[in-house]
C-alpha cells in the first residue's frame, strides 16, 4: 500500500528537517539575454520583490516563498484549453465519453493550503505538504498540487451530479523525459443521492475487471458507509472509469486493466488503476469512494459519491507517442501543426538536438533535497535540461560530508546548442547552486 502522487514517485519517503530553498529567483543574475528558451531577465523585475504575482493577482512572499517566476509563468499557458493542443484533444475525448458531466477548467491555480491539504484530510505532517515537493506562493497559499484541491468547493454548487474538472498542476519534482514541474489533471467526481442510491448507482459489473469484494482490512468501508452503500458506489465508480479507458484505448480490442489497492487520505476504499499497454502495466488513475466528511463538510451529507484523478501528460504520451514531456510546452509548428481537434494521431518526430552532458559535484550541507538542486536547473536552463541524475554520492569517511555528482543533460527541442553556451549555463548553475544552496563545488 502506498501514497503517491499520481504520476509521481512515491511520497512516502522520510521527511526531516527539511531545507527551505530561499527565494532563488531574486538572486539569479541574467546570464545571456539572448537565451531564446526562457527569459531570464523576468526572474529579476521589481514587482518579483515582495510580492508573487499570478494571473494579475498580488500574494505576498514571506519565508516560506519557494516559487519561481519561471513557474509562476506557466500559469498563464492553459495548454488544456489551447484549441488542437494533444493535451486538449485529450480533454474533450474524456468529456465527450462522460455526457451530462459539469466540464470545470477554468479554476484558480493559486490555492490556500485548506483547500489543497486540509480540506481533504490530510494530516499536519503529510510528506506532500513539504516545500521540497510543493511550490509555496507564501505560507498560506500553494500552486495547487492536484485538481482534488476543488473537490470541496465544486461540491458545494450542488449543481450537477456529476462533473470533470481540469486543471494545471505544480510539483517540485526530478528533471527527466517524463517529469515536468507543471503538468494536467483531470478530477472526475460523481455522487448521488443517498435514499435513492440502489436506483442511482446500480451496474451490471458482469464481464468486466471488477472482481472481488471492496471490503478489505487495509481498504475499508467507510465507518459512515454500509456496506452496500460502499458496494453500489465503488462498483459505479469502477464500472464508468473502465467504460472510460476502454473508450479511449478503443483501438486496443482486448485491453486487460486491473485495480490495485491504493490509499488516499480524502476516499476510501482507494484503488489505482493499470492497463496492459505494450507489454508493461501503466498506472494511469487515482480513485475512490469519497470520505463521507468530505461530502458532509461540503453540504452533501444527503449524498454519496465517487472521484478519480488521472495525469493527463502520461496518457497524452502513450495515445500520440510523444516521447518528451517538454514537447508539450513546445511552440514550435513543428510539433503543434501535427495536431488537431479530435484527432489521435502518432507524433512524427523531427530530428533530435545533440545532447551536451554536464557533471557537477559538490559537498552538501545536511538538508540537502535533490528537488532543490533540480529547481536550480530549471530556473536556469529551463526547458534545455532535458534530465538531471545523481550519478554518485559517497560520504568522506572522517569528516561523514557527503557529496553528490549531478549529471545534466542538456539537449534543446529545437536547435543544436554549441559547448560555448551550454559551458556559460553550466557554469551558471554552479555559481546559484554554490550561492544559494550552500554547497561546496568541487
Ligand atoms: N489527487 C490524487 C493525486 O494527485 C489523484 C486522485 C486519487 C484523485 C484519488 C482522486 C482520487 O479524486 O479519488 O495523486
Amino acid at each position: 500500500m502506498t501514497t503517491r502522487w499520481l504520476g509521481h514517485r512515491p511520497i512516502a519517503k522520510v521527511f526531516s528537517n527539511r531545507f527551505l530553498l530561499p527565494q532563488i529567483s531574486r538572486r539569479i543574475a541574467p546570464i545571456c539575454q539572448t537565451w531564446p528558451c526562457r527569459n531570464l531577465a523576468s526572474l529579476n523585475t521589481p514587482a518579483a520583490d515582495d510580492t508573487v504575482e499570478i494571473l494579475g493577482q498580488r500574494f505576498p512572499r514571506d519565508k516560506n516563498t519557494n516559487v519561481t517566476t519561471t513557474i509562476t509563468a506557466k500559469t498563464a499557458r492553459l495548454l488544456h484549453r489551447q484549441p488542437n493542443h494533444p493535451i486538449n484533444i485529450l480533454k474533450r475525448r474524456i468529456e465527450a465519453h462522460f455526457k451530462n458531466y459539469k466540464v470545470v477548467d477554468s479554476m484558480n491555480p493559486a490555492v490556500t493550503t485548506q483547500q489543497n491539504f486540509d480540506s481533504l484530510l490530510f494530516s499536519a505532517d503529510h510528506p506532500g505538504r513539504a516545500p521540497t515537493d510543493t511550490y509555496y506562493i507564501n505560507s498560506n497559499t500553494v500552486l495547487r498540487t492536484h485538481t482534488s484541491a476543488h473537490q470541496s468547493e465544486v461540491l458545494k454548487t450542488r449543481e450537477a451530479e456529476g462533473y470533470l474538472l481540469t486543471a494545471d498542476v505544480y510539483r517540485r519534482d526530478e528533471i527527466d523525459v517524463s517529469h515536468y514541474p507543471v503538468f494536467h489533471q483531470m478530477e472526475g467526481l460523481r455522487t448521488f443521492d443517498r435514499k435513492n442510491l440502489e436506483a442511482e448507482a446500480v451496474v451490471n459489473v458482469a464481464g468486466t475487471s471488477i472482481k472481488g469484494a471492496v471490503l478489505s482490512e487495509t481498504n475499508p468501508v467507510q465507518l459512515a458507509h454500509t456496506t452496500r452503500e460502499a458496494e453500489l458506489v465503488d462498483q459505479h465508480l469502477r464500472h464508468s472509469l473502465e467504460g472510460m479507458v476502454r473508450d479511449l484505448f478503443r483501438e486496443e480490442k482486448d485491453l486487460e486493466i486491473r485495480w490495485i489497492e491504493a490509499y488516499f487520505p480524502f476516499t476510501s476504499p482507494s484503488w489505482e488503476m493499470e492497463v496492459l499497454y505494450r507489454g508493461s502495466w501503466l498506472e494511469l488513475l487515482g480513485c475512490g469512494v469519497i470520505q463521507q466528511k468530505i461530502m458532509d463538510d461540503a453540504n452533501n451529507a444527503d449524498r454519496v459519491g465517487w472521484a478519480f484523478g488521472l495525469g493527463l501528460e502520461r496518457i497524452a504520451m502513450v495515445m500520440f507517442d510523444i516521447p518528451d514531456i517538454r514537447l508539450f510546452w513546445s511552440s514550435d509548428e513543428r510539433f503543434l501543426s501535427q495536431f488537431s481537434s479530435g484527432q489521435i494521431v502518432k507524433f512524427q518526430p523531427f530530428s533530435k538536438y545533440p545532447a551536451c552532458y554536464k557533471d557537477v559535484s559538490f559537498w552538501c550541507n545536511q538538508g540537502f533535497h535533490d528537488n532543490d538542486f533540480a529547481e536550480i536547473v530549471r530556473d536556469v536552463a529551463g526547458d534545455m535540461a532535458e534530465d538531471v541524475k545523481l550519478i554518485d554520492k559517497f560520504e568522506h569517511p572522517k569528516t561523514k560530508r557527503v557529496s553528490r555528482c549531478f549529471r545534466i543533460n542538456y539537449r534543446s527541442m529545437d536547435r543544436t546548442c554549441t559547448n560555448e553556451e551550454v559551458d556559460k549555463i553550466q557554469d551558471e548553475v554552479r555559481r546559484v547552486a554554490a550561492t544559494t544552496l550552500g554547497v561546496e563545488l568541487r
